[in-house]
């Protein structure tokens, strides 16, 4: 599946807003050491250099398209690598791992928190955000689309693969606490939703072509990707309709930060 920098950068403020909002709660002094876990095309991973300026930044991420878009802004104190999150170990003592609207994309990913948690300096914290709109209109759109007799065949697995149940092993709110505070780690967590505006014509169209519509149209060829998209684009219209002054989305995320207090969790 490639990912497209490009695309992906459509809506770069709205995008990097929750990175922010995230790591603005992170309560580490001085942090020498910051890793960020699926970094992306490298914008708002760039932005922690001035957040800790004694800090050194490593950004991983899978998808080569977008290390070669990060690599353009690597200097003395940032660094991008290709990598998997489900592999990534880290190579010494970190004092911040950073993990933006990636791990929906890493079914196993609640398997690793604890294990991350221990790599972490005392003192050091967890923190992600993750999108929470298994009910949202566009994931309804998507999935009614997909069971459609045009595409059944080739799209209900993709559908059920990112349908409620599954949607890429995000966990509730509540379980991550439990899963993070039960280890013994303090824990910071809320539920946002922001009311994005966007401009343009099926704005919610090109949103979700950039990350969740991925899966569906990676499984159909792509001589089918502009009726599908067309599709798609109808129901959307329907579920989030053009205002004069845009469109509105409701895009709900959720946020966890995790820390390893000195005394606290096992070690
Ligand atoms: C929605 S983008 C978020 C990018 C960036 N963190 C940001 O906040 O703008 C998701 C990123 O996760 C990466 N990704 C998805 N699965 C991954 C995996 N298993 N390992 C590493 N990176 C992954 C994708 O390549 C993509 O760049």
């Amino acid at each position: 599946m490639a990912w497209d920098p490009a695309q992906y950068l459509m809506f770069e403020s709205e995008r990097a807003r929750p990175f922010h909002d995230l790591v603005h709660r992170v309560d580490v002094d001085a942090p020498k050491r910051v890793v960020d876990l699926g970094c992306g095309p490298g914008n708002v991973t760039a932005t922690l250099l001035d957040r800790w300026p004694a800090a050194t930044v490593q950004g991983i991420d899978s998808s080569p398209e977008m290390i070669a878009k990060a690599a353009q802004l690597a200097g003395p104190r940032l660094s991008f690598a290709v990598g998997g999150i489900e592999a990534w170990q880290p190579d010494g003592p970190v004092d911040v791992i950073v993990s933006n609207a990636a791990l929906q994309w890493v079914p196993t990913h609640a398997q690793l928190l604890l294990r991350w948690m221990s790599a972490l300096s005392e003192g050091g914290a967890l923190a992600f955000q993750v999108p929470s709109n298994v009910d949202s209109g566009a994931a309804r759109a998507f999935r009614a689309v997909a069971a459609r007799p045009r595409w059944a065949d080739r799209l209900a697995p993709v559908a059920a693969a990112w349908g409620p149940s599954q949607s890429g092993g995000v966990l509730s709110g509540e379980d991550y606490v439990d899963l993070l505070g039960g280890a013994g780690h303090r824990v910071d967590a809320w539920l946002t939703t922001y009311f994005h505006v966007l401009p343009g014509e099926d704005p919610v169209l090109e949103w979700f072509s950039g990350t969740g519509l991925r899966p569906f149209l990676d499984a159909l060829a792509p001589a089918d990707h502009g009726e599908f998209r067309a599709e798609v684009a109808a129901q959307l219209r329907e579920a989030y309709p053009p205002r004069d002054y845009g469109t509105v989305l409701p895009f709900r995320r959720l946020f966890v930060i995790a820390y390893r207090d000195v005394g606290g969790g096992p070690a």
